[in-house]
């Protein structure tokens, strides 16, 4: 089968196997009749595939996710459980909770992928991330296929970092997700800088939650490349953080250098180590550094295999690192 449909990258790699689940039972049953041998490799649990770079053809099974539903608990005056299954599409999760004045997924808006993906790399934008309100999640052990919880602290969040990233990696399927939201008193956040000129430039003074998604909206609009369009999986690599002494060096040498100072030391925006190496906007082959953002990695041409998308990545990050000193790391996770 070919995953062309099921990675935004939009990369035409081929699946051995291929099965898509619409309940828990249903994977199950699927896992149990799944016993991956030594010559086979563990299943791929897919869900919107938004941060997934597929390099060759996949020698398994691969399982798309569908589990659907968002059932929802008043737990006080002001707060709300919102629990959401695996398969609900993020942005519509985050609709659904302004609809009902739900407030604490609105900075967040428009991040592409599923809900049972985003604690994996603990999503986040716009001065926000999933752990300020996420709960618990239910996940699957695929070893003694039994449904756990995890709460917040055993999910080890970080910057685009979990526990599913690092020793619980490829041992566990997400579920469910539930977190939790306000009804009222809602907390605005608009710190990130972007935000605040969009408000401003709306006209807004007293912005709601629904405004902090509309601004949120037209900033990502106006930037990234909407994978249905052109293949992408939003930013390519991390943002580095580095010492406060290297920081200092660097900017003895580029006065320009941005930096934001962050519990382990300063954080330099990637897109801007980037840019400076000349590659925003550059294509070779099939791939490109987005224009606008050069964060961004996409399939400029529709045909990019996922090699192709590698090698250019691994340009991206022998040039920042000659000039810069900095060795990038990769966010998106690579098959
Ligand atoms: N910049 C450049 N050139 C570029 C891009 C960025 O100079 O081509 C510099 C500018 O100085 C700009 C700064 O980088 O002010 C920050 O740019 P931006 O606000 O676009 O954010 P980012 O740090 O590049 C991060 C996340 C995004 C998230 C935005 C907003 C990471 C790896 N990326 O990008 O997340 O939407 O902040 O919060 O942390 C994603 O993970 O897929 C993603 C899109």
């Amino acid at each position: 089968k070919s995953l062309k449909n099921y990675n935004t990258f939009g990369v035409d790699v081929l699946a051995k196997y291929f099965a898509e689940v619409f309940s828990v039972e249903e994977l199950i049953e699927i896992l149990k009749n799944h016993q991956p041998t030594t010559d086979n490799r563990q299943p791929l649990i897919l869900g919107g595939g938004s941060n997934i770079l597929f390099t060759k053809d996949f020698d398994g099974l691969v399982i798309q996710l569908n589990l659907k539903g968002i059932s929802e608990e008043i737990i006080n005056e002001n707060e709300v459980l919102v629990t959401a299954k695996a398969g609900e599409n993020w942005h519509e999760l985050v609709q659904y909770c302004l609809a009902k004045n739900y407030g604490g997924l609105e900075n967040l808006s428009l991040i592409p992928g599923n809900v049972g993906t985003s604690p994996m790399q603990n999503i986040g934008a716009y001065g926000v991330e999933i752990k300020d309100s996420f709960v618990s999640c239910k996940v699957l052990n695929l070893k003694t296929l039994e449904v756990e919880t995890f709460a917040k602290e055993k999910c080890d969040f970080g910057y685009r970092d979990s526990i599913f990233k690092k020793e619980g990696k490829g041992k566990y399927v997400i579920l469910e997700v539930t977190f939790k939201l306000t009804t009222k008193n809602h907390l605005i956040k608009t710190e990130y800088g972007a935000i605040k000129v969009e408000l401003e430039q709306m006209g807004i003074e007293n912005p709601t939650i629904q405004d902090v998604s509309k601004a949120v909206i037209a900033i990502r609009e106006s930037k990234l490349p909407n994978p249905k369009i052109i293949g992408n999986a939003g930013s390519f690599f991390k943002n580095p953080t580095i010492s406060k002494d290297n920081y200092l060096e660097l900017k003895e040498k580029f006065e320009t250098i941005p930096g934001f100072p962050n519990e382990n030391g300063i954080k330099v925006p990637a897109g801007w180590l980037i840019e400076q190496c000349g590659w925003k906007g550059k294509q070779i082959g099939n791939v490109a550094s987005h224009k606008d953002q050069s964060l961004v990695i996409i399939n400029a041409t529709g045909k990019a295999t996922g090699k192709e998308i590698f090698n250019f990545s691994q340009m991206i990050i022998d040039s920042v690192l000659e000039k810069f000193g900095i060795l990038l790391e990769r966010e998106v996770n690579i098959i």
